[in-house]
């Protein structure tokens, strides 16, 4: 286990990167896995899940070339190419990598069994069980399907109609991928905007989908779908915890080049500029069918402000740093609708207000969000990741602001998506120390 110590107070400043886009990595992976051809991905997130992902594919016999940590030549295999694995599935910590694959192998000739870490296999799996096996899928697992491990029993699927009651791109990617193996039409509403990067990218490679407001329908391609070249864009989740530390730290001012900036993912950079942080797009430009953009991020007069409806699901996995964004401003800030937060990595509602709580923040749990009083000065001390690479990453901002030195146990969560974060804040001007 290691941990950061950090000595808050000095501001950071200067240009930096953000490595790139973990949900845009794993769907790299996955679809490069089923087209024809060899995909070159360029910028892949070298994280824990993303590594997870890679090993997940090649034991489904496709032949994944590293040309570099981040270079990767995948060699498509065609819809109906993958293997039967001989060994249990092993996703790790990624939410991303189980859900999505139990929709690609349900449809498949062949059995498959699904696990990872104790942290996977508390997390909610109903959600995906419960419409692939209304799209006729044979899958078993514990507490009825609700939990991993699964078993996958691969069958012939019929395409659906399926109102999602949750706004989760998971169920939404997972639902598509069984689509694309089903006889028929398959229809998906969502009731919020959950991200698209499994819209774009398959549509960019041929597959027949398409999308209307909410909905998406999708099915069978009767072509191979297209090996493609895919530069992936930096991951605006990861940039989320440098422009807030930029927008709390006074005298702060930063540029990231490269971020991601599809509107699906915008919404912390938005609630963060309504309160008072300034933000501004430079150098908008679009890479492999998502926009990209440079973000400039300096600290202003911060104001709390109330969030929810469908605003959360374009910002869910930035509401921690949001929390600790809300203390250093002025009133209340009040995160609603976010009851999703109960069933990340960790209860994230839980763990970031009992970690904010040890640094002196006022902020109160309510079932569904938080409530944070500001501006308080933060008070350093000692606090832990509890295994949660974002809740890690938000404590790491909290201590740039507060007073005296903080130490973050668990710290090498990290890397699950956001490796380096610690050189690229000394870069900056932070006063970090990895302790291992
Ligand atoms: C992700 C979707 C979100 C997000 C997660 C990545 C994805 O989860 O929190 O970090 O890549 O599709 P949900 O679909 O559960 O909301």
């Amino acid at each position: 286990m290691t941990s950061i110590r950090i000595q808050g107070g000095p501001p950071i400043k200067g240009r930096c990167h953000v490595p790139g886009d973990k949900s845009i990595s794993h769907r790299a992976v996955m679809f490069a896995a089923i087209a024809e051809g060899v995909s070159r991905i360029s910028n892949f997130l070298d994280g824990g899940d993303c590594r997870q992902t890679v090993r997940v594919m090649r034991r489904l016999g496709v032949n994944i070339e590293e040309q570099g940590p981040t270079e990767l030549l995948v060699h498509g295999r065609g819809l109906d190419g993958l293997q039967e694995p001989d060994d249990v599935l092993d996703c790790g910590n990624s939410g991303t990598t189980i859900r999505l694959l139990a929709g690609l192998l349900a449809g498949q000739q062949f059995t498959s069994f699904l696990t990872g870490t104790d942290q996977i296999r508390r997390r909610p799996m109903g959600r995906i069980v419960s419409p692939l096996r209304a799209m006729g899928a044979s899958i078993i697992g514990r507490q009825g399907g609700d939990h991993a491990p699964l078993a996958i029993n691969g069958s012939s699927l019929r395409g659906m109609e399926y109102d999602m009651p949750v706004a989760s791109a998971q169920v939404k990617s997972c639902v598509i991928l069984a689509g694309l193996y089903a006889h028929g039409l398959t229809v998906i509403r969502e009731p919020g905007p959950a991200r698209d990067h499994t819209e774009r990218l398959l549509a960019a490679m041929g597959a027949p989908l398409a999308v209307y407001g909410s909905t998406v329908h999708c099915e069978r391609p009767t072509e191979p779908l297209q090996a493609l070249d895919i530069a992936i864009p930096g991951d605006p989740s990861s940039a989320a915890f440098l422009a807030a530390a930029a927008a709390i730290v006074p005298d702060s001012s930063i540029t990231i080049a490269g971020v991601g900036v599809n509107p699906t993912r915008t919404g912390f950079l938005d609630a963060l500029a309504e309160m008072g942080a300034r933000i501004e797009y430079r150098n908008p430009r679009e890479r492999s069918g998502e926009p990209v953009a440079d973000l400039d991020v300096s600290a202003g007069e911060l104001r709390g402000a109330t969030f929810g409806g469908e605003q959360i699901v374009t910002m869910i996995d930035e509401l921690p740093v949001l929390a600790v964004v809300a203390t250093q401003a002025q009133g209340r800030t009040v995160i609603q609708d976010a009851g999703e937060l109960r069933v990340k990595e960790t209860d994230r509602i839980a763990t970031t207000v009992s970690e904010l709580r040890k640094m002196g923040a006022k902020i109160e749990p309510l079932p569904d969000g938080f409530a944070v009083e500001g501006p308080v000065r933060l008070m350093g001390g000692t606090v832990e990741s509890l295994g949660d690479h974002r809740l890690a990453m938000a404590l790491i901002v909290a201590s740039l602001a507060a007073q005296g030195p903080t130490t973050i146990y668990g710290s090498e969560v990290t890397a699950d998506s956001f490796p380096g974060i610690e050189s690229t804040l000394q870069a900056l001007g932070a006063d970090l120390e990895v302790r291992p």
